[in-house]
């Protein structure tokens, strides 16, 4: 059994791929560097998605391909779409959607041509687990991680876990009134970001079950480009690496 970790970016798999350092090798296909090896007990390999739809969706036909893996996680960040969902809070995925899918006429808005369906599901084992995780990593360890200088800055008072639709689309948004059209058109919606529901295609294509975690690191607003970097580096960094680990350590424990 292989699981594939995919994320979107790179402060986010430093740590893991340090811990996995010993006995792992690279493959580097498609300017992609696959690090294959061992974590915690499991065989995975781990690799950079890079942004955007097109750019997730290649590096999940190769791990399917090239690499075998039976199951694939993928995390990053995204913007809250949600009304009341905070910055760093963390969405799981249950279904994912494109919201700038729309081949209508021929098909409905939102629709995947020649899926008949918009919205894709994740598996329920994986989610549940990587939902549990992260509960678990915000009860136990998040506030060892992120300083609380740092928490106070960003407003993260009790950081939660919801588990709900994320769209993703080929743009950064970043205004109150995107958010606003986004709400109308995918009222279910709870977060946005730019590469899971192209995971989630491919991974339908092929029958590899999988499951998206996203670290809310904006509210997809006015606000929403103010020290991305730092985010990514003081924050996310630790939510993906600490979730991810609790995951892996959690399912070596009922292996
Ligand atoms: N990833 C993180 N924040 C995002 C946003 N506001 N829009 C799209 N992708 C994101």
């Amino acid at each position: 059994m292989t699981l594939g970790i995919v994320a979107a970016l790179h402060e986010e798999i430093a740590d893991l791929l340090a811990e996995m350092a010993t006995g792992a090798h690279v493959e580097h296909i498609g300017m992609r560097d696959y690090h294959v090896g061992k974590l915690h007990g499991h065989d995975c390999v781990v690799v950079l998605a890079r942004v955007g739809k097109v750019a997730a969706a290649a590096t999940t036909a190769a791990l399917i391909h090239r690499f075998d893996v039976d199951e694939l996680v993928f995390t990053g960040v995204a913007g809250g779409l949600a009304h009341g969902l905070a910055v760093g809070d963390i969405v799981v995925a249950d279904t994912l959607v494109q919201h700038d899918m729309d081949a209508s006429p021929l098909f409905p808005r939102f629709e995947i041509p020649l899926l008949r369906r918009d919205t894709l599901d994740t598996a329920p084992s994986l989610r549940d687990a990587l939902a549990e995780a992260a509960r678990g990593w915000l009860d136990d360890e998040m506030a060892t991680q992120v300083p609380a200088a740092l928490r106070a800055e960003l407003q993260m008072t009790t950081p939660r876990v919801h588990v709900g639709q994320i769209a993703s689309g080929d743009r950064f948004v970043s205004s109150a009134h995107e958010v606003g059209r986004l709400r109308d058109a995918l009222p279910q919606t709870l977060a946005v970001e730019m590469e899971g529901a192209a995971v989630a295609q491919v991974c339908h294509e092929y029958g590899i079950p999988f499951a998206v975690m996203r670290t809310l690191s904006d509210t997809a607003d006015d606000t929403a480009h103010v020290d991305f970097p730092r985010f990514l580096r003081d924050v996310a960094s630790h939510y993906s690496h600490g979730v991810l680990r609790r995951f892996l350590t959690e399912r070596e424990r009922h292996a």
